[in-house]
């Protein structure tokens, strides 16, 4: 048996702040107290927090099919690195993990990630054959273990990265069946016919910037409510996906109020980055939805402070320096990767127990994912934090495969 003790550490739970010994034996938390005694190793903890290794419930690892942008081993590193244990990962790959097959090859490379990092899949649906598959998944016997690794489906109202733009004329039998096998969705809401029209109405692509007009907010705030409509009428569990506009979220601050299964993200990129850093980043400010204005961050604060927005996700999505500084700005691909920064960035304006809350309790509700905070009998799934350390972000020390971030130079 090995064992380690942690030393006079704090522990940030749901209930409050605990100063307290803890003890892990074979990587099991067996002990919590004062004076707790009797380990191989120990490590001293005063001054710091301890918190369980936060989730990220949106990220793009890319494996398979775009290996040589990152790989699921790269960037579970770097998730680590930046005290994200657990992932929720998206469909957009080659093949996508749109069928049961696509499904079973991810599920093979996941296996020999290291075993304190857990990663799940989202499934995606665009055609009526997805989600033929899916019903099968979801009550083939057979199809248990293959079903464990699922945390929700996955919809796309509009295309980005991967082109998994979803055929609008199946939306309603997607949230029925959904709903009836008690799937979450999570969604990527744009609405198509609004951006196609923002980007026929552009007289040129010449600056990056010209993204943000290309999808404008209303294109959000139009396909949240054509989504909160099905949830309403098909009592469906829905989340939006990287909510980046105070008119989105005004919607889905109605629809929680009227006692809709609602809820939603937001992800750091829309918190500390808006259309002034286009200049200053060019590329690297590509993503969707884009970058808005800095009326519509000041709003997302606002939601995370009311309670509106659930979760912190960061929509790490991976695409390579030379990709991403290609001359014509329309053809430089959507993304930015995010999940070692997220931590140190929202650390910079929120609590420790606003990141338990944001990055833990609410995703691992959401997704059901069984995930414990520091207490006896558990996993010992923790990460050590010292809130007077302060980081400059610079990729040269971060750990994923593409090594840029669009945070260089911020201090969190
Ligand atoms: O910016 C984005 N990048 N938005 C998406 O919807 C997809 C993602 C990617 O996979 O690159
Ligand atoms: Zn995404």
């Amino acid at each position: 048996m090995s064992s380690i003790l942690i030393t006079g550490g704090t522990i940030i739970s749901s209930d409050g702040e605990q100063v307290a010994d803890v003890l892990i034996e074979d990587s099991v938390i067996t002990s919590i107290g004062q004076g707790v005694s009797g380990a191989d190793a120990v490590i001293e903890a005063d001054g710091k927090l301890l918190l369980p290794g936060l989730i990220d419930c949106h990220v793009h690892f890319r494996e398979p099919g775009y290996e040589y942008k990152s790989t699921m081993a790269s960037e579970a590193a770097s998730a680590l690195a930046g005290g994200v244990t657990t992932v929720c990962e998206m469909p957009n790959t080659n093949p996508p993990t749109c069928t049961i097959d696509g499904l079973k090859r991810k599920v093979e490379i996941a296996k020999s990630l290291p075993s304190n990092f857990q990663i799940k899949f989202f499934y995606g649906i665009t055609q009526t054959e997805h989600l033929e598959e899916l019903n099968r998944l979801w009550t083939d016997a057979e199809l248990e273990e293959l079903k464990s690794w699922v945390c929700g489906v996955k919809l796309y109202f509009d295309h980005s990265t991967g082109d998994q733009g979803i055929d609008q004329g199946i939306l309603d039998q997607v949230f029925a069946a959904c709903s009836d096998l008690q799937i979450p969705i999570a969604a990527h809401c744009e609405d198509p016919q609004l951006n196609a029209q923002a980007m026929s109405g552009l007289d040129s692509f010449d600056h990056v910037s010209k993204h943000s007009l290309s999808r404008p907010p209303e294109s959000e705030a139009k396909a949240i409510a054509q989504a909160l409509e099905l949830t309403r009428k098909h009592r469906a569990q829905f989340h939006v996906a990287h909510l980046s506009t105070g008119d989105g979220l005004e919607l889905v601050r109605q629809a929680k109020s009227e006692g809709l299964n609602v809820t939603c993200e937001v992800a750091p990129h829309h918190l500390f980055l808006s259309v002034e850093d286009y200049d200053r980043l060019g590329g690297y400010g590509k993503m969707n939805p884009p970058l808005r204005t800095p009326d519509h961050c000041e709003a997302l604060w606002n939601g995370i402070k009311d309670g509106t927005v659930d979760c912190i996700a960061t929509d790490h999505a991976p695409h390579t320096e030379e990709e991403k500084k290609v001359a014509d700005p329309a053809k430089i691909p959507c993304g930015v990767p995010g999940v070692e920064t997220m931590l140190p960035l929202m650390l910079t304006r929120l609590s420790p127990a606003d990141v338990l809350r944001l990055c833990h309790t609410n995703p691992n509700r959401i997704y059901a994912l069984h995930k414990s905070e520091i207490q006896e009998h558990v996993p010992a799934d923790l990460i050590i934090l010292d809130p007077d350390k302060e980081v400059t972000i610079t990729a040269s020390v971060l750990h994923s495969a593409v090594g840029w971030t669009p945070y260089e130079g911020m201090v969190g």
